[in-house]
């Protein structure tokens, strides 16, 4: 049972995005309604990602369960209960997933609305099976194009013109953590009543940064500056950091992590490339906006991805994320050794 202080307010998440809306003069409530759906498809895929290791057993007579239903994997499901419970609302012109190679309209029978809605379904999905954190990754955009059914040229916006984004990450607890612009708040989902409730209000990043976080299996694959940077992490840093490594794997969980415990996340590009792995639109963008209103900077390791206008809906970007002096430590590392070397050939 959750250890609620009774004389503390017990704020739903329902009724934190609702007064959201006040910061918005002139809301029509499309976007309080979005937000709202999303935590509900939060909760659903919850309860599937709770008994993933049961998939196989239940589905072990053929491929249906016990409800009759195709066992799916879990980011299809995921993917299918974000569609679903957002097609129909009237508060959309568009949706994309990173499950998805193009740009999915809403269906002709719907009304059409004045917001986008990019996700990734379901982050880190190759950690399901050794029951590791997962999450769900959302991006909200206003239309730019007058009316009718949206277009890319609605989708590929950039990061500044993001309206809310977040994420719910399955993890030891469920938990949904959201800004619509305003600042960073955590919800803590207590399953004995299904709702989520205020438990990380305006997260912001500590001063004094706990972890820096990076996949080095990939170092020998580094641009030296990369190489540089990772170094002087390694040997701890400055003295005045006292810094620890983690690495999850699940970008989700690794940027939850940045956000309560401040530090850096990395993922630079192969020497040569100018992408790393993670896509603009889906992951960087999304959870980049959090890392910024916590107080954070996002940066390629050349130029920050604020202003970015993405070219693709599947656009893999490199990034660096964290508390702002480690990512512009990170940048000058790179502009001075790998911007000297471009200069030399
Ligand atoms: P997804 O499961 O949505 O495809 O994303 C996986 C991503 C991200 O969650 C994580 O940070 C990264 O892959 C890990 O990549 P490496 O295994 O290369 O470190
Ligand atoms: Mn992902
Ligand atoms: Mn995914």
């Amino acid at each position: 049972m959750t250890d609620w202080r009774f004389d503390e307010k017990i704020v739903t998440i329902e009724r934190h995005i609702q007064d959201q809306q006040s910061h918005f003069p002139g809301a029509s409530g499309q976007l309080t309604g979005l937000l709202q759906d999303i935590a509900l498809a939060g909760k659903m895929i919850a309860s599937r990602t709770t008994r993933a290791g049961l998939a196989d057993i239940i589905g072990a007579t053929g491929d249906t369960n016990v409800q009759g239903e195709t066992v799916q994997k879990l980011d299809i499901y995921a993917h299918r209960t974000l569609f679903r419970l957002n097609d129909h609302t009237g508060r959309l012109c568009a949706m994309g997933s990173e499950e998805e190679e193009h740009l999915i309209p809403i269906p002709q029978e719907f009304e059409i609305g004045d917001y986008v809605l990019l996700f990734d379904p379901l982050d880190g999905s190759s950690n399901i099976s050794y029951n590791v954190s997962v999450g769900t990754i959302f991006t909200i955009f206003r239309r730019v194009t007058p009316s009718g059914p949206g277009t890319l040229e609605d989708a590929l916006q950039p990061m500044r013109r993001i309206v809310a984004a977040g994420y719910i990450v399955y993890g030891s607890s469920t938990m949904m953590v959201y800004s619509a612009g305003n600042g960073v708040d955590g919800f803590t989902l207590d399953p004995s009543v299904g709702e989520f409730l205020l438990s990380h209000p305006n997260i912001k990043l500590p001063e004094t940064p706990r972890y820096w976080s990076s996949n080095v299996s990939y170092y020998p694959k580094w641009s030296k500056g990369v190489k540089a940077y990772s170094d002087w992490l390694m040997s701890g840093a400055d003295d005045s950091y006292n810094m620890s490594m983690r690495y999850i794997g699940s970008m989700i969980a690794d940027i939850h992590r940045l956000l309560l415990s401040g530090g850096i996340f990395f993922y630079p590009p192969e020497v040569g490339k100018d992408e790393g792995k993670l896509r603009l639109l889906y992951e960087v963008a999304p959870m980049g906006f959090l890392v910024r209103q916590a107080g954070g900077y996002v940066s390629t390791g050349i130029e920050p991805v604020w202003d970015i206008e993405p070219t693709g809906l599947h656009q893999r970007i490199s990034v660096f994320m964290g508390n702002r002096d480690l990512v512009e430590k990170a940048e000058a590392m790179i502009a001075e050794i790998d911007g000297a070397a471009a200069d030399a050939s």
